[in-house]
This record gives structure tokens, C-alpha cells and sequence, in this order.
């Protein structure tokens, strides 16, 4: 199966970088590629671009209403946008998002037939107490989930490895791979600081379908480069 190469802008890039960006990467890439890029909400545009596809990192569970500073769905059927991040966590962390609400929210996209990035992955603290100690904390992030939703692909990204420069270690991304593996048969991507020089070692590693890159997506040269990485 193709690689799934995903683009986490998280709050970089303004809404003119962002279509220089997209309209360049989408020329380089083909039909065979499975890209996606996550701008932020005020870079978002029309999602008809011949390849690449554009998701919303962040989206309210509601069609409309009040819901001060949150975008709902009636404004993403403006863009066309099919796909959302879910669980990320940044928004679990420090924007304070509950397993339940998550839960809510993949279920609300679920039905209205939204492809959903679900992130899961521990902090330090638990991957010091070992993998079964790990193993049952990325269980309880699958609370509420619909685990067989067809269109579903899941990031582990191990909180300590985001933004840090430090890549969780082939080893441990297979064996966190594999025990995700026996919760969903969803495509299953890594992510944490994932670069143009280390893609190719994660990207061929086992039960890895793809990455989730933050940091090393923001330069159009270097995604591209982990593109590449993919298609070997
Ligand atoms: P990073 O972020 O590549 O900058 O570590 C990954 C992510 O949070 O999705």
C-alpha cells in the first residue's frame, strides 16, 4: 500500500505562504502519492486540488451555532474538507480536550463521512513505567472510538518525541505498532519529529503506513523529501 505522508501546520504559515505551499507541492506529487495537508483554520481553501488533499486540524462537533471561536461543519462544506485531526495531543494537553470529548467528536465526523486522523501516543511518565503500563494507556485513548470505521487512519505519536528533535527509536515504534495493530486494522502512521532524515528508516519500518509531520513539514523541500522517502 502506498505511504500516507500527512503535514501538521499546527499555527505556522499564514493563508498566502500556505497556497504558495500547496500549489507547489501539488505540481510535484501524482495520483499515486497520498498526501495531506493540515493548514490552519484561517489558510484554509477549497479542497480540489488534483492530488493532495487539505484537512482541518480542529473542528467544533456541531453543523453551526454558538460556539465562540470554533469552526462547525457547515463551514467546512464550503471548503469541501473531508478530513480532520482528531485527538492530537496538543489539543488534549493544552487545550484541554477529554477522552470523552474526543470521543464526541470522531463520532459527529464519523457520521458525517469525514476521513479522521485519530492521534494517540504517552508522555514520558508513562513510557517510564513500562510497555504494559503504555500499552493500556494508548487502550484507554481508543475509549469510545469506533475502531473499525473505514475510514479511519491513526498517528501514534508518543508526546515525547513532538517538537523535540528526538524520533522515537525504530524498535519502539514497532512494538507500539504492532499492539496498535490488534486494537484496528486502520492505517497507522508515526509521528514525532519526523524529518527528511530519518523518514526513510521510520517509513520502511513494520506496521508503519505513513507519518505525521510537524516541524520538517513547514519547509515545502523538506516534505517533499520525506515524500520521496515514501515512494521507495
Ligand atoms: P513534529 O510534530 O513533527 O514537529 O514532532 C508532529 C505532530 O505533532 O504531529
Amino acid at each position: 500500500m502506498q505511504k500516507i505522508i500527512a503535514a501538521n501546520f499546527k499555527t505556522n504559515h499564514t493563508r498566502a505562504s500556505t497556497k504558495t505551499y500547496l500549489e507547489a507541492l501539488d505540481k510535484k506529487i501524482d495520483q499515486s502519492d497520498r498526501i495531506y495537508v493540515f493548514p490552519t483554520s484561517s489558510a484554509l481553501c477549497k479542497n480540489n486540488f488534483q492530488h493532495l488533499k487539505i484537512g482541518v486540524q480542529n473542528a467544533y462537533p456541531v453543523i453551526n451555532g454558538a460556539f465562540t471561536g470554533e469552526i462547525g461543519l457547515e463551514a467546512l462544506h464550503e471548503f469541501d474538507i473531508q478530513t480532520i485531526l482528531i485527538g492530537h495531543s496538543e489539543r488534549r494537553n493544552i487545550l484541554g480536550e477529554s477522552q470523552k470529548f474526543c470521543a464526541d467528536k470522531f463520532n459527529f465526523f464519523a457520521k458525517n463521512g469525514f476521513e479522521i486522523i485519530y492521534c494517540v501516543g504517552e508522555d514520558l511518565s508513562i513510557r517510564q513505567k513500562g510497555f504494559n503500563a503504555l500499552k493500556k494507556f494508548i487502550q484507554t485513548q481508543f475509549a469510545g472510538i469506533p475502531t473499525n470505521y473505514d475510514k479511519l487512519i491513526i498517528a501514534y505519536e508518543p508526546i515525547w518525541a513532538i517538537g523535540t528533535g528526538l524520533s522515537a527509536t525504530t524498535e519502539q515504534i514497532e512494538q507500539v505498532h504492532q499492539s496498535i495493530k490488534d486494537i484496528s486494522p486502520a492505517p497507522l502512521l508515526y509521528g514525532g519529529s519526523v524529518n527528511a532524515k530519518n523518514a526513510e528508516e521510520i517509513l520502511h519500518a513494520k506496521a508503519v503506513d505513513g507519518v505525521l509531520v510537524g516541524n520538517a513539514s513547514l519547509d515545502a523541500d523538506s516534505f517533499y523529501h520525506i515524500i520521496e522517502q515514501g515512494r521507495k
